[in-house]
Parts: structure tokens; sequence; C-alpha cells
């Protein structure tokens, strides 16, 4: 009779034996070089730029900075939305990259914060200056913490999993 362990070691896991599972190459890329890396440094930097122009709004009320942040926090918004559009086409088109359930994790992840930085700036829209003491700043503060989230997260699929790497590098 088979053992517990034998059992175990015929077990196939339909996910990593998928033949297809190993084809994880960015197809949206230049020259083989991913265009969401290249993007996603644009919405993470921004959204900084956002909560550190709110900051200073806070400290010194320089209507100079209120400015500042709601271009911050729309061209994060918009920049965001460029790297998601590139990440889903990838995300859909890539056969091993489709198979990975961390790769709809960051998926949820970056769509949460494709929303929060939507509303920090649709917020801002109807009064910048007002806008942004408290709700305006908390929303900052959250976009930025979700961003530095999606970004590591993102880190972990390429370093972790080398999901949108190349095969053809020696
Ligand atoms: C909304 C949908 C998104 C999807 C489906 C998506 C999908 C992906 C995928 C498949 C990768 C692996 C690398 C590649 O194939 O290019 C990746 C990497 C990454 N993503 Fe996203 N992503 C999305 C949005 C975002 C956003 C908004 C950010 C900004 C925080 C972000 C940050 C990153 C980072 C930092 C990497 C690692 C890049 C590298 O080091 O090469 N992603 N993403």
């Amino acid at each position: 009779m088979a053992s517990a362990e034998d059992k175990e070691d015929q077990l196939v896991d339909p996910i990593s034996s998928n033949p297809k599972f190993d084809r994880a190459e960015s197809k949206i890329a230049v020259a083989g070089h991913p265009i969401h890396a290249m993007l996603v440094a644009f919405p993470i930097g921004l959204t900084g730029c956002a909560f550190g122009a709110d900051l200073f709004y806070w400290w010194t009320g320089d209507l100079f900075w209120a400015r500042a942040a709601i271009w911050g926090a729309g061209m994060a918004f918009l920049m965001g939305l460029a790297a998601g559009v590139s990440g889903t086409v990838e995300l859909l088109s890539v056969p091993g990259i489709r198979a990975r359930a961390a790769s709809w994790t960051h998926f949820v992840v970056a769509m949460t914060l494709l929303s929060i930085l939507g509303a920090n700036w649709g917020f801002r829209l109807y009064g910048y200056e007002k806008a942004l003491l408290p709700w305006g700043l908390m929303l900052s503060a959250l976009s930025a913490g979700m961003a530095l989230f999606a970004g590591w997260h993102g880190g972990k699929l390429v370093f972790d999993y080398q999901v949108g790497t190349s095969s053809t590098g020696n």
C-alpha cells in the first residue's frame, strides 16, 4: 500500500504544471525593456511629490504648495492609469503572468491605489485649497502608503517570480 508520503509525491500542482507556466517574459516592451517598469516610477514619484507639497502647505500656508499638490495628485493619477493599462495588457496577454496568483494580487492592490489617486485628485478639483486640510492631506498620506505597497509588491513579482523578465540575457 502506498504511504502518505508517496501519495504526496504523486500530487500535481495544476498551476505550475501548466506548459505555459514559464512563459512570463514581458510582451509589452520596447527592444525587450518592459514599458510597465518604465512607467511605474511616475505614479510612485508623483504621489510622493503631492504628499510632500501637502505637508509644505500645512506647514507654511503658502498657496503655491496647494497648487503644486493638485498638479502632483492629478499627474500621479494620469500616469498611474497609463502604468495600469500597460500592466493590465501584460497580465492578460502573457500566459505565465496570468497563471500566477501573485500577479492578480498586484492587480487588486494597484486598482485600489488608482481609486485613491483618482479620489485625491477629483476631490481637489472643487477647490484645491479648501480640500487640502484635512482630507486632501489624509488621502495623500493613504496614497503614498498604497504606492509603496503596490511598488514593493510589483518588485516581488519581478525579483521573486521572475515575471516580466527576459530569458535571452546571459
Ligand atoms: C492596474 C493594473 C496593474 C497591473 C495589471 C500590473 C501588473 C504588473 C506586472 C505583470 C508586473 C511584472 C513586470 C512586467 O510584466 O512588466 C508588474 C511590475 C511592477 N508593477 Fe505593476 N501593474 C499594475 C499597476 C501598477 C501600478 C499603478 C504601480 C505603481 C505603484 C505598479 C508598480 C509596479 C512595480 C514597481 C513593478 C516592478 C517593475 C520592475 O522592477 O521591473 N503597478 N506589474
